[in-house]
């Protein structure tokens, strides 16, 4: 953004501060340490990246943007393949933790930013494709909105919007029984640990609706293109600016 001193002064008094850490602290160098071993038997992250490559129909030319990195596993499996990888995450930690793996395996195509949703200098029309997953439920819905608005800037016409997220498919009269029962289900699945960011995730973050991010994405100029609900607290969606 460039703003001079004086509008800046006027934003700051209003614009949310992304850079503190809202729900579990991923500052915290044993969170970061510990988040890949975290995850090993529950994803499957060649598998996801393939999934997205296809999805996204990425190729040797796609520059991709992907918000919210974390330890940077998915975009050093991008870049093995893509043009370039813009990749940013509002932990430090976590971002050093993922330059420090990808100059390990020699990869010169990421820009790793210490940056998030709220701050990623905007190049207008530049992305073909941004990709965002378990990050933007760390804003409430109206920043949610403006990270959407910015990143539709970002994007170039007919490029390509991935997020997967906690987003609720629920209806809103039995959160109680479906939160509970899917918290008792992860806890037998995947454990305590698992189950408890869960509770925390519901609780300090800011998970929403399907049909509150179905609004936010229309209304910022992105038309869906696919829905996919992975369980009645998470679903992904493939949008495309019009
Ligand atoms: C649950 S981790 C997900 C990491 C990775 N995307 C994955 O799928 O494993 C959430 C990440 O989002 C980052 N994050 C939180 N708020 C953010 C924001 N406003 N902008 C960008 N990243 C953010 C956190 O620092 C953390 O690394």
């Amino acid at each position: 953004m460039n703003l001079n001193i004086d509008q800046r002064k006027i934003m700051d008094d209003w614009y949310y501060n992304e850079f503190r850490q809202s729900g579990i602290d991923f500052e915290n160098e044993s969170e970061v340490a510990e988040y890949d071993e975290k995850y090993r038997n529950n994803r499957n992250l060649d598998n996801e990246a393939k999934y997205i490559i296809e999805l996204l129909e990425l190729n040797n030319n796609s520059i991709v943007f992907e918000i919210g990195t974390g330890t940077g596993e998915l975009a050093i499996r991008l870049s093995k393949l893509c043009k370039h990888i813009n990749a940013c995450d509002i932990s430090k930690t976590m971002v050093n933790h993922a330059f420090k793996k990808a100059i390990n395996e020699k990869i010169i195509n990421i820009t790793f930013s210490h940056s998030g949703f709220l701050n990623f200098e905007i190049i207008p029309n530049y992305f073909d494709a941004i990709i965002t997953q378990l990050a933007l439920h760390h804003l409430p819905d109206f920043w949610k909105s403006v990270a959407i608005n910015r990143m539709v800037k970002t994007l170039k016409p007919g490029g390509k919007l991935f997020l997967l997220d906690s987003l609720f498919s629920f209806e809103c009269a039995s959160y109680e029984e479906v939160i509970n029962r899917n918290i008792e289900q992860a806890k037998n699945k995947m454990g305590l640990r698992i189950a408890n960011e869960i509770a925390v995730n519901i609780k300090d973050e800011y998970p929403t609706y399907n049909w509150i991010i179905e609004g936010l994405f229309i209304k910022n100029g992105l038309k869906i293109i696919r829905k996919t609900r992975h369980t009645e607290l998470m679903s992904s969606y493939l949008c495309i600016k019009v």
